[in-house]
């Protein structure tokens, strides 16, 4: 079977409230496509009036992090019933910048899949490799401990139903794109992975995406690799340009 493509906008730290709504209202007629899952990831205190402006559209809401515990005293963290609770159906895991500004490591963010899962969110799993790692020749490597660290404990039916985000380190927020090659070939990986540590029947399902410098010039050539199921899009998807994107077919 044939998998959907999803294209998700990565927010980061952008947009307040009130400009989150007025994006949404101008994206909203832009990315009005069914034939792939439209997904918009934004800041935690955008979620519930994201998710008020999109009623009706066909826009899915993501979180971009949360915490695994259900509540409690963990100050300032947001937890996975909290997201469900607000209409969020997917979550960004394990972001590079999450790894690397606020040192997430794969051990945290096992629990975090984990949780996710039991709460009903679907989780958008992030890995890449460094520059450096890339120029040593183990990015596939690094790649693939990642996604077996981050997985353990997951089943075969869960990871079917994932999203997993290869986003090279140095293609982010670069304007450096990796070529279609590149990008197919760690896809590739990530799914052979898949297959090796679960089943082809899982490795067939799991959506894989690009992320790194995805824009309406590179979208529609990316996202005709076999292993690219769609892109995880940080800076074009606060434009207009986000349209575009979503309908690269056109
Ligand atoms: P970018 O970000 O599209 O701005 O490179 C992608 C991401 O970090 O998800």
């Amino acid at each position: 079977m044939a998998r959907k493509k999803i294209i998700a906008g990565n927010w980061k730290m952008n947009m307040t409230p009130s400009q989150a709504v007025e994006l949404v209202n101008t994206l909203k007629p832009l990315v009005a496509n069914d034939d792939v899952d439209v997904v918009f990831c934004v800041p935690a205190i955008d979620i519930v009036p994201v998710v008020e402006a999109a009623k009706g559209s066909n826009i899915q809401v993501g979180a971009e992090n949360m915490y695994f515990e259900e509540k409690g005293a963990y100050t300032g963290e947001i937890s996975a019933p909290m997201l469900v609770d607000a209409g969020v159906k997917y979550v960004i895991l394990g972001h590079s910048e999450r790894r690397d500004y606020f040192k997430e490591d794969d051990a945290l963010l096992n629990k975090k899949v984990k949780k996710a899962f039991e709460a009903g969110l679907t989780p958008i799993l992030c890995c890449g490799e460094t520059l450096e790692q890339r120029e040593m020749g183990i990015a596939v490597d690094f790649i693939r401990t990642q996604i077996k660290s981050d997985l353990v404990g997951v089943s075969a039916d869960q990871v079917k139903t994932m999203v997993i985000a290869y986003e090279p380190i140095w293609a982010i927020g670069t304007g450096k794109t990796a070529t279609t090659e590149q990008a197919e070939e760690i896809c590739k990986a990530v799914r052979d992975c898949i297959a090796e540590v679960y089943d082809q029947a899982t490795a067939d399902a799991v959506r894989v995406q690009y992320g790194g410098s995805v824009n309406a010039g590179n979208a529609a050539e990316l996202f005709a690799q076999p292993d690219i199921d769609g892109g995880l899009v940080g800076g074009a998807s606060l434009k207009p340009d986000f349209g575009d994107i979503v309908n690269y077919k056109k």
